[in-house]
């Protein structure tokens, strides 16, 4: 098994797409796939058309010690499973630091999943303060690696919403790509209302509307990432989860 995580500190980027798409790409490709929601926002719960406010999700398990197995429920994808989050999580991270700092809380989160994962994946979107961000992240995957988790590497940064149209958005692409030529992958992620919409309808893109660009990126980006994963030395021998 290994655990990826869908992290960037910067809000609005695509974590959300990208971990429902590319889970359910993964899944289509024969791979079995769980996805885990830490987010008290449960987009990914709730895109995935699996309701907010079911008692047994991410909560139980972290707070209450109950079995991983039994908060686990299945999607339309074969063989792509979820464990749900709600709004009970916004508590989670209350009571896990109830001394902390409010900035070191609300990241506590983040630092939860980058302990337990073995790879990282990174949704840049193509605007202008897209670097930015970068850092930020990949200051925090260091702290991790050295502190937490000596094993976390980061697997691959995904550039979303690019626009062909946008000169700007063709600059960033190439920013991104000169600082990191080997981490950015192939496989771009082009902004179209389709993604948008899939969410409300409670279905992944490649169910949505499997002939689209979009679907066709994630299904290039689930084969791009599965060839790196099989490149490097099995990234984890046992569950770091489960
Ligand atoms: N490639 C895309 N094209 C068009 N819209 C997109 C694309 N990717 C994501 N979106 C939309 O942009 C918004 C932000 O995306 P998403 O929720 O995946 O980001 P996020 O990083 O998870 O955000 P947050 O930080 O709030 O959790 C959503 O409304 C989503 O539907
Ligand atoms: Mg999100």
């Amino acid at each position: 098994m290994t655990v990826l995580v869908v992290s960037n500190q910067k809000g609005g980027v695509g974590k959300t797409t990208t971990a429902i798409s590319l889970g359910a790409a993964m899944a289509e490709r024969g791979q079995r796939i769980l996805i885990v929601d830490l987010d008290p926002q449960a987009n990914a719960t709730s895109g995935l058309g699996v309701s907010k406010e079911r008692a047994n999700g991410i909560y139980g398990v972290l707070m209450r010690e109950r079995p991983l197995a039994e908060a686990v429920v299945p999607t339309d994808v074969r063989g792509l499973d979820l464990v749900p989050s709600g709004p009970e999580m916004t508590g989670a991270e209350v009571e896990l630091v109830p001394v902390m700092a409010r900035e070191y809380r609300l990241r506590l989160l983040t630092v939860n999943a980058l302990a337990a994962g073995d790879a990282v994946v990174v949704p840049v979107q193509c605007e202008y303060y897209a670097l930015e961000g970068l850092a930020q992240l990949l200051d925090t995957i260091e702290a991790v690696r050295a502190r937490l988790n000596e094993k976390l590497e980061v697997l691959a940064i995904v550039l979303t919403m690019e626009d062909r149209r946008n000169r700007l958005s063709m600059q960033v692409i190439d920013e991104v790509r000169r600082h990191f030529p080997k981490l950015v992958t192939h496989a771009r992620i082009p902004r179209t209302v389709r993604l948008a919409e899939a969410p409300s309808h409670g279905k992944p893109i490649s169910v949505y509307d499997p002939h689209s660009r979009a679907a066709k990126a994630y299904a290039e980006l689930a084969r791009e990432l599965t060839t790196r994963l099989k490149a490097r030395e099995p990234i984890a021998l046992s569950g770091a989860i489960a």
